[in-house]
């Protein structure tokens, strides 16, 4: 133990991070193990390249932005049916599979548990992870299948949400039969001095490393083999949040199968030149999704021949990949992007710091930084109403929140 507490001390030396020992007298056996398994895993390069970029300007002014050209689902006329029925066949021969993304910590909603344990208000009080396994399970009927319904989780969030699935019996969807968890990676706060964080046990304070952690989460646990043993080509990949995800469909599917494309994105037209949401493009050519604050007003008011937004169609966390395109995905570490959070953590006199404003960075990587590695990738706009009710902000805030959710929610199944 010795040797190993000196060459992390040297390490932690050369980083200028030596404060992450502190507490380490403190703990005991177990979490002393953990502290120092927890150091030797950070990648201090790494950490010191992210806090060297929270010092620099915002990078992405100098790429070039293009529109992304898009299908509108209801404007394929004959092509319809053609492309349903090839996505009905592959869905009908077992080839799809389903992930929610459930790992964020969904700060803005303030629920305390895992998000998808959120009751949006329904007079039946499912939480979100029902309201989504019921429409796995009425798809599943309708195609006579059994779609395997693969679940990311945080280490923050894990335990609470399967315990959460075992007090509801799995909705009855089959526990380890249909059902699979699987935790993403997780990545240090630092503070704005660059001193990564101790959090209140003692431990280096990680945070989910955003929802780009997918690909190798998929692919480190083993799911992606899973999924080959299931016989799986495809998978569906959404969030937690959005009550009304389609998960299972034939029209997106058969469009990524008939256009050979490895990835194919659902897209909602913006509600209006302006709402703060990201918007599909092509950043040096390649696919990507460009943030509502890199966007100058005049590129989003302009519009194509036909009056429509050149930049309109907002990315919703709707995408279906192949599963050759995730291992790909996976192996090719993303950009992170630079988030300022409100952390509790110990300070270097062994204080607690319980912060009422932010105080500490935290990096995401975003899913949507992958779809550069294709060349060829669909958006298919489909309609807000049918597929698009986000739970992201308490009822406060008026806007994609349970209130508005709830709303679209029942409307759109004639629950009124
Ligand atoms: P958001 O970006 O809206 O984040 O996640 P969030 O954690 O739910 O909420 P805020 O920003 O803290 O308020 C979109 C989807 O991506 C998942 C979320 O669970 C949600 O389904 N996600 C996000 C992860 O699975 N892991 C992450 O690290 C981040």
């Amino acid at each position: 133990m010795d040797r190993r507490l000196e060459e992390i001390k040297t390490v932690l030396k050369k980083y200028g991070q030596e404060h992450l020992l502190n507490q380490y007298e403190n703990l005991d056996d177990v979490h002393k193990k953990m502290l120092l398994d927890q150091i030797e895993s950070i990648d201090f390069e790494l950490m010191q390249s992210l806090y060297q970029s929270t010092k620099k300007e915002n990078k992405h002014g100098e790429d070039k932005i293009t529109p992304m050209d898009y299908l509108d689902k209801y404007k394929l006329n004959e092509k319809y049916k053609y492309y349903e029925n090839i996505g009905k066949k592959a869905i009908r021969a077992g080839k799809l599979a389903a992930v929610t993304m459930a790992g964020g910590q969904g700060t803005r909603l303030g629920h305390d548990g895992p998000k998808g344990t959120f009751d949006i208000g329904l007079d039946s009080h499912k939480s979100l992870f029902e309201l989504l396994c019921d429409n796995l399970k009425e798809e599943s009927k309708k195609y006579d299948v059994t779609i395997p319904w693969f679940i990311m989780t945080s280490k923050e969030n894990n335990k609470e949400t399967i315990a959460f699935f075992e007090k509801h019996k799995y909705f009855g969807y089959q526990k380890d039969k249909n059902i699979f968890f699987f935790e993403q990676g997780e990545i240090p706060m630092m503070d704005t001095e660059g001193k990564i964080l101790i959090g209140e046990d003692g431990l280096v304070k990680q945070a989910a490393n955003g929802h780009g952690g997918i690909y190798e989460a998929l692919v480190k646990s083993g799911m992606i083999d899973k999924m080959k043993h299931l016989g799986i080509e495809w998978v569906f990949i959404g969030g937690v949040d959005n009550c009304l995800v389609k998960m299972v469909d034939p029209v997106l599917m058969g469009i990524a199968i008939d256009k050979q494309v490895t990835v194919a994105c659902k897209s909602v037209v913006k509600a209006n030149p302006h709402e703060k949401v990201g918007v599909f493009c092509r950043r040096n050519g390649k696919p990507n999704v460009i943030e509502y604050s890199e966007i100058t007003d005049e590129m989003a008011e302009s519009t194509d021949e036909n009056g429509e937004l050149l930049y309109g169609e907002s990315h919703i966390l709707c995408n279906l990949f192949s599963v050759s395109a995730i291992e790909r995905m996976g192996e090719a570490p993303l950009p992170y992007h630079l988030a300022y959070k409100k952390a509790k953590y110990i300070d270097k006199n062994g204080n607690l710091v319980v912060p009422d404003s932010p105080n500490a960075y935290k990096f995401e990587a975003f899913l949507f930084d992958a779809f550069g590695t294709v060349d060829k990738m669909a958006v298919l706009r489909v309609k807000r109403e049918e597929e698009f009710a986000p739970v992201k902000n308490s009822d406060d805030a008026n806007v994609d929140c349970p209130r508005t959710a709830r709303q679209l929610y029942k409307k759109f199944y004639h629950l009124d």
